[in-house]
């Protein structure tokens, strides 16, 4: 399935992820800048921050627990954002667009 991240200043980058990996590392390994992914994917840094494009959002599910709380600690949280380490690819999920913030520009 597809996903398309776009950074903070516009730059979009497109790449197919396998299903079962997660939003963050699709982007770590592919070198996309905007996902630091400081923990690794624990669900403990919120540098995977990342704003889910509407239509995509029920698809996501709800945060977790422990990922509703590391995103309030996040100044720059809104309504549709969610820890990209938590979201696992799946086939519903292609097509998906997520927009970085600006801390992690
Ligand atoms: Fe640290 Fe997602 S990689 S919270």
């Amino acid at each position: 399935p597809r996903v398309t991240y776009v950074e903070y200043t516009g730059t979009e980058h497109s790449i197919d992820l396998e299903v079962g990996k997660s939003v963050m590392q699709g982007a770590v390994d592919n070198g996309i800048p905007g996902i630091d992914a400081d923990c690794g994917g624990e669900c403990a840094c919120a540098t995977c921050h990342v704003y889910v494009d509407e239509a995509f959002l029920a698809r996501c599910g709800e945060p977790g627990e422990q990922e509703a709380s590391m995103l309030g600690f996040a100044a720059t949280a809104q309504p549709n954002s969610r820890l990209s380490c938590q979201i696992t690819m799946s086939p519903e999920l292609d097509g998906l667009v997520v927009r970085m913030p600006e801390a992690q520009h």
